[in-house]
Formats: C-alpha cells, structure tokens, sequence
C-alpha cells in the first residue's frame, strides 16, 4: 500500500513538472507574436484598407469628407471623444450638413471591436500632428 502512494506522489510530481515546463514555452511564444505591429499601423491598415475610410478622407485637405488633420483638430479644439462618434454614441461636429455621407459607412464600422477603434484613432492622431509640423 505504501509502495502505491509513493509511486502516485512521483507520478504527481512529474506531471506538474512537465505542465509547468509547458507553460513556460507558452508564454514566449506569446511574447514574439506580440509587437509585430504598432496601433498606429494597424490603424493606417484599416484606414487605407477594409474601413474604406481614404476614400473619402485625405490627410491634409478636404475631399468628399473633411481632411483628417481638419477632423483631429476639431476634435482636440473641443475635446470630443472619436471613439463615441465612430459608435454612433455622439453626434457630428466637423460637418453635420453632410453627417448622411458618412453614415453609409457606419456599415462598414460597426463590426470593428474595440482595439481597431482605438487603433483608427491614434493613426489620425498621430498622421495629423505629425503633418503640421
Ligand atoms: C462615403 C464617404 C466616407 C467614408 C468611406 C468615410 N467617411 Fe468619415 N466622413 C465623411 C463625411 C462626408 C464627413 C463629414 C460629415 C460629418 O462631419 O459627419 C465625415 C466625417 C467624419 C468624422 C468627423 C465626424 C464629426 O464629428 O463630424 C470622422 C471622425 C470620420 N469621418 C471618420 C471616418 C473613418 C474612421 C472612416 C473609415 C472607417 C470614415 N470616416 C469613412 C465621409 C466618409
């Protein structure tokens, strides 16, 4: 009966030794995935990419839709949030006269999670100040 115990307690033991070896490749493997790519490149894939949003918007000047260095600016000069509008949770401010052409787009928008949102606003952000300096 002793004989049994002490074989189950070494079987225990190696078990948990082995799981916590795997644990540890785990988690750097992890690690090199991580910082492939920053928010801000993200954000300009998504931008130039699957939002759609360059066509109608344009770094430094007004095309169908206001610049983006225009929109950031706006939104810095009266401290609305970009997150809430793209969720449709606030109201227009650059140019509510034409708000129904950017509507079409809220198609588009609504299915990016919370990351992309954060994403799309730190690109514009960052392109607009660095295009003013
Ligand atoms: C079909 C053309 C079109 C597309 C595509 C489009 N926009 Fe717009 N957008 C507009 C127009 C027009 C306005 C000006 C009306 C307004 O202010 O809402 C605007 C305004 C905005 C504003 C300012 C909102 C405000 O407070 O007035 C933001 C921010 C914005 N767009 C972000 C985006 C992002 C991000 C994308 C891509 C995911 C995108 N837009 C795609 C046409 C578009």
């Amino acid at each position: 009966m002793q004989k049994i115990s002490v074989v189950l307690a070494v079987l225990i033991l190696l078990s948990i030794g082995c799981q916590s070896e795997k644990k540890e490749k785990e988690t750097i493997q992890i690690g090199t995935k991580k910082g492939e790519s920053t928010p801000f490149e993200i954000g300009k894939k998504i931008f130039d990419g699957k939002g759609k949003c360059y066509t109608c918007h344009k770094i430094d000047k007004k095309s169908i839709g206001p610049g983006v260095t225009e929109i950031v600016k706006i939104y810095k000069e009266k401290d609305a949030d970009l997150i809430a509008f793209l969720k449709q949770k606030a109201d227009p401010i650059v140019d509510p006269e034409t708000y129904v052409v950017m509507k079409t787009n809220f198609a588009i928008i609504k299915n990016f999670s919370e990351e992309e949102l954060k994403a799309l606003e730190i690109y514009m952000n960052e392109v607009s100040t660095s295009k003013t300096k």
